[in-house]
């Protein structure tokens, strides 16, 4: 059959089994065969008959698939689904880029890692009470005799000692480190997840004060918030910095007067401090010449407290629902 398109298909059909066709006309004209050959002839016009339906089907389904191949530039388009970064690798690039600008260098430390650098070598005794601030997952290995047992690393802070060693015995250029990783603490509620990611400034040079720290932190609050945005730091405690302090940033909503969203003004963001002089010493740095400060802040907190987002519950950052995550 050589049809070209579905009409001449078509025509085909109605002269050949329509109801004037000539196949129809024959199994019409049935009884005027003699008897003897009647059954043979019937059977053989069925035949035909079915073969033939079955050639046109076969037919028109080649001819509506050419159709459906031809392009037709009249069709709307089928839209692709465009991916994007997930919420917080956007928080990861957007302070790893701020600090960046100002020299900082981008770095990792592991997240397994030996309880010498996660406390001991940033100061905590083996009974120090402040471990118990910091919830850690304990690894179920034989501890080593020097760097005691495998944890799964509760703060970025265990980089200090790793980036100052990494500099080598002589201290031959200014540590400007930012050490975004993973971190792991036992506790799950609104605003805390098992797994989470911070992010620790680290400067350690000649002449390094408060005031070094106290302009970072107000170039970060106003990079990453918004240019009207002030800092304060409050006196505090940690082992590993001396003195310490908790940072707090003026609420976006009521300028610091005080409002509902941060009732009294400030919203706290973390920790920080000048580098306590044993974990420079721990570190192969003299503290009689060099000083340094250190901040450690969590990546999903800062970007929680961004305005205008909304988030209440930090564990939906975790969510898998697409509908959500393609809302940032
Ligand atoms: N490591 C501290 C924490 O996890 C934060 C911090 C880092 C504080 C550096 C001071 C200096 O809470």
């Amino acid at each position: 059959m050589d049809a070209r398109s579905l009409g001449e298909l078509e025509e085909i059909r109605i002269a050949y089994l329509g109801r004037n066709g000539r196949i129809t006309k024959l199994v019409k004209n049935i009884t005027s065969v003699e008897s003897s050959e009647r059954k043979s002839i019937g059977l053989l016009l069925n035949d035909t008959k079915s073969t033939m339906l079955s050639l046109l089907k076969e037919k028109e389904n080649k001819l509506r698939e050419g159709e459906n191949t031809q392009f037709d530039p009249t069709l709307p388009g089928i839209k692709k689904e465009l991916g994007h970064t997930h919420l917080v690798t956007q928080a990861i690039n957007e302070i790893s880029e701020i600090f960046e600008n100002i020299g900082f260098r981008r770095l990792r430390y592991p997240e397994v890692e030996w309880d010498w650098y996660a406390f001991g070598s940033v100061n905590f005794g083996p009974d120090h009470p402040a471990r118990d601030e910091w919830e850690t997952f304990i690894v179920d290995n034989k501890p080593d005799k020097e760097m005691g047992q495998m944890v799964l690393t509760p703060h970025t802070t265990s980089g200090q000692v790793r980036e100052m060693k990494r500099l080598g015995p002589v201290f031959s250029e200014p540590i400007r480190m930012i050490n975004i990783s993973k971190c792991y603490r036992r506790q799950s509620d609104a605003s805390h997840v098992p797994m989470f990611h911070q992010f620790e400034g680290l400067v350690v040079d000649r002449g390094i004060n408060i005031t070094h720290l106290k302009g970072t932190l107000d170039y970060f609050a106003k990079q990453f918030f918004g240019p009207d945005r002030k800092t304060r730091i409050r006196p505090y405690n940690f082992p590993f910095t001396e003195p310490s302090f908790e940072v707090d940033i003026n609420c976006g909503i009521c300028e610091g007067k005080g409002c509902k969203v941060c009732k009294g003004g400030w919203h706290e963001i973390g920790g920080s401090g000048m580098v306590h002089p044993q974990v420079l010493k721990n570190g192969g740095i003299d503290p009689n010449h060099y000083t340094g400060f250190a901040f450690g802040w969590g990546v999903e907190r800062v970007f929680l407290m961004k305005e205008g987002l909304g988030i209440n519950d930090l564990r939906t950052m975790y969510s898998t629902d697409l509908r959500y995550l393609k809302q940032f």
